[in-house]
């Protein structure tokens, strides 16, 4: 995609998180990725770094081989009219904005172009994000082409649009729910004797760790507790002790509860 151009409609957290990712994956120049928002000063480090800014989303969408749509649910409608004339078969659009259907961009821009509905974390911006796309009228081809550009920046899969608010809740409310778990044992490996940075570190090693044990062994999480838990040790002692308080139920209750919440936003 050395060659190829892509237009970020909506340079914010995520858009910019993407770029971050685009350019260090190396599947972008910084120069063929124009980050568009209304207030470019905003965007005076990026362009000094070499990406492209621009207020004019047409334009960008003219000269964009790929357009990703990274603004807020509620400021979509007129993004779609504004750029709809600069679309065509040979685009490819895709949209990063939570609780927008397939159908309903469509209805905005007609089925002209392929369209993808993708739900990245932001920890794309260091290529670790776990990214869940839909489509309903791409080509293979071009089905493979996006996937490939996500798997640059960490993990990525298609999945059926009907699970894309699950996708959400799991993927990109998921960063919230794991890191809220290392500012928890940060605190607590506080309270036994590290001061906080040192905390911070053991605790965000250790959970990169575990994730890293299953993504490349594939076994259930309970075969890998099972190695660390010694019959009468601490480490059981400790594991039951949360479940007493309610440790996985209170995150099953939590998902459920974002799940519920998403299907009434937007
Ligand atoms: N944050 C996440 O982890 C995450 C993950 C996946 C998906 N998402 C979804 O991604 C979308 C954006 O989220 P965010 O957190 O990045 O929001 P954000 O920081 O508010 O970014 C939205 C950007 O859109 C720009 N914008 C708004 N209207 C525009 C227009 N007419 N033309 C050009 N630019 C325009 C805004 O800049 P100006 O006001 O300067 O124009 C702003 O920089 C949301 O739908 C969100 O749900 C977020």
């Amino acid at each position: 995609m050395k060659k190829e151009k892509i237009a970020i409609i909506g340079a914010g957290n995520i858009g910019i998180a993407i770029a971050e990712g685009l350019h260090a994956s190396g599947e972008f120049k910084a120069s063929n990725i124009i980050l568009c928002r209304r207030n470019l000063s905003k965007l005076e480090l990026l362009k000094k770094r070499g990406f492209k800014v621009s207020s004019n989303i047409l334009q960008a969408s003219v000269h964009a081989n790929y357009v990703v749509l990274a603004v807020q649910p509620k400021q979509l409608k007129k993004v779609l009219k504004e750029i709809s004339s600069g679309l065509n078969k040979k685009k490819v659009l895709i949209s990063v904005v939570t609780g927008v259907s397939i159908s309903e961009i469509q209805a905005e821009v007609g089925s002209t172009c392929p369209l993808f509905v993708a739900m990245p974390n932001t920890a794309i911006s260091v290529q670790e994000s776990m990214t869940c796309i839909a489509t309903s009228n791409s080509s293979k081809a071009i089905q493979s082409k996006v996937l490939s550009m996500f798997k640059s920046m960490g993990e990525a899969i298609i999945i059926e649009e009907r699970l894309m608010a699950a996708a959400t809740v799991l993927g990109a409310c998921g960063i919230a729910f794991a890191l809220r778990f290392i500012r928890a044992t940060s605190q607590g490996g506080v309270q036994i004797g590290f001061d906080a940075d040192v905390a911070q570190l053991i605790t965000s090693q250790t959970v990169n760790g575990a994730a890293s044990l299953l993504l490349k062994s594939g076994k259930h999480p309970e075969r890998e507790i099972d190695r660390v838990t010694t019959p009468r040790g601490c480490t059981i002692e400790g594991l039951n002790e949360m479940e007493h308080a309610g440790f996985s139920s209170a995150v099953i209750k939590g998902l459920t509860s974002s799940h519920r919440k998403i299907n009434t936003i937007a």
